[in-house]
C-alpha cells in the first residue's frame, strides 16, 4: 500500500482511503482529466454526486484506468430533490448508469431533507442488503440528525462528510461523530483557498518544506479525518496528495485549532430546504 492509499476502517469493516479527490463544480472534460490524473498519482477515492452533473466524466476516466475496480473507492450521493420525490432507488440506478459501474462503494444522503432524510435512509439500508452499495453514509448531517437516526436504524451511518479545515474545525460534530463510530470526511477541506494565506499556516508549512495547504490537510489527517480537495489543476492534485512524510507536532495541532472561526463556505442544513 503507497502512503496515498492509506485508509480508515469503517464501522463494518470496509477501508476507505483517508485521502480521495473531490470534483465539485469540475464540469465536462475537466472532471474526466482530474479523475484520470488524480488515479496516475495514487489517489483512490474519487467523491461526486448526481448534483455535480459529472458522474458520467468520472465513469470515463474509471473505464479508461487500468486500475482494478476493487482498488478504488467511489462515492456519490443522493440529491434533494430525489428525496422529496421518494426517488431513491432510481436516483441510485442512474447515477450507477451514469458512472458505469455495478456498485458504488459509498452512498450518501448528501442533506437532510426535513421531512424526507428518514425514509431515505430507510432506501439507502435495502441499497446496502442489496450488495449493490458497500457502506451508507450521510452528509452535513448535525448532532440532532445523527441521534434522529439512530432512534430509527440499526445501522449507524459509515461516515458523515460535513464542511472541515483549519478555519471550521466542526469540533463537537467531529468528536460525536468518532465517538459513535462514523467516519468524519472533511469537504471542502481546503476552504476553496480561504486559508491559504493564513500567517500561522505558512509558517507551520515552511518548517516542512510544505505551502499552507499542505499543512492544512496534515492537520486533519492527523485527526483521522478523512480528506477530499477538489482540483483540477495537475499540480494542484499532486500537491495534495504530498502530505505523509511529515507530522505536526503537538504544539503546532493546537495553533491550528486555535483557527477556527466557523467560517463555512457552505450553508449548514437548516438553510437548505
Ligand atoms: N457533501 C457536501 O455537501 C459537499 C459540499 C461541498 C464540497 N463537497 C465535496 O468536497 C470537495 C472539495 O470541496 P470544494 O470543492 O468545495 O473545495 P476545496 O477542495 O476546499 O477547494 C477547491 C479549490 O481549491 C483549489 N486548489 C486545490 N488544490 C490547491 C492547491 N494545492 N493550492 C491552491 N489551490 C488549490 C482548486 O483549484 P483547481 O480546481 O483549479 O485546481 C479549487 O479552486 C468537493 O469537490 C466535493 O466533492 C461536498
Amino acid at each position: 500500500m503507497t502512503e496515498t492509499t492509506k485508509t480508515i476502517r469503517l464501522n463494518n469493516g470496509v477501508e476507505m482511503p483517508l485521502l480521495g479527490l473531490g470534483v465539485y463544480k469540475a464540469l465536462g472534460n475537466d472532471a474526466q482529466q482530474a479523475v484520470s490524473c488524480a488515479l496516475e498519482h495514487g489517489y483512490r477515492l474519487i467523491d461526486t454526486a448526481s448534483v455535480y452533473k459529472n458522474e458520467d466524466g468520472v465513469g470515463r476516466a474509471l473505464s479508461s484506468s487500468s486500475i482494478p475496480r476493487e482498488e478504488l473507492f467511489i462515492t456519490t450521493k443522493v440529491w434533494n430533490t430525489a428525496q422529496r420525490l421518494g426517488d431513491i432507488e432510481g436516483a441510485f440506478q442512474r447515477s450507477l448508469e451514469r458512472l458505469g459501474l455495478s456498485y458504488v462503494d459509498l452512498y450518501l444522503i448528501h442533506w437532510p431533507v426535513p421531512g424526507c432524510y428518514l425514509e431515505t435512509w430507510r432506501t439507502l439500508e435495502r441499497l446496502y442488503h442489496s450488495g449493490r452499495v458497500r457502506a451508507i453514509g450521510v452528509s452535513n448531517f448535525e448532532i440532532r440528525h445523527l441521534e434522529t437516526l439512530s432512534q430509527i436504524s440499526d445501522i449507524t451511518p459509515a461516515v458523515n462528510q460535513i464542511e472541515v479545515h483549519p478555519l471550521c474545525s466542526h469540533s463537537e460534530l467531529v468528536s460525536y461523530c468518532q465517538e459513535h463510530g462514523i467516519a468524519v470526511q472533511a469537504y471542502s477541506p481546503l476552504a476553496r483557498g480561504a486559508y491559504r494565506n493564513k500567517e500561522v499556516l505558512l509558517q507551520i508549512g515552511r518548517q516542512y518544506g510544505k505551502s499552507s495547504i499542505q499543512a492544512g490537510l496534515r492537520w486533519m489527517l492527523q485527526k483521522n479525518i478523512s480528506v477530499i480537495p477538489k482540483a483540477v489543476q495537475p499540480e494542484h492534485i499532486m500537491a495534495n496528495a504530498d502530505v505523509w512524510d511529515f507530522e505536526l507536532n503537538d504544539i503546532e495541532m493546537q495553533a491550528i485549532d486555535a483557527l477556527n472561526e466557523n467560517y463555512r463556505t457552505s450553508d449548514p442544513p437548516e438553510d437548505m430546504q
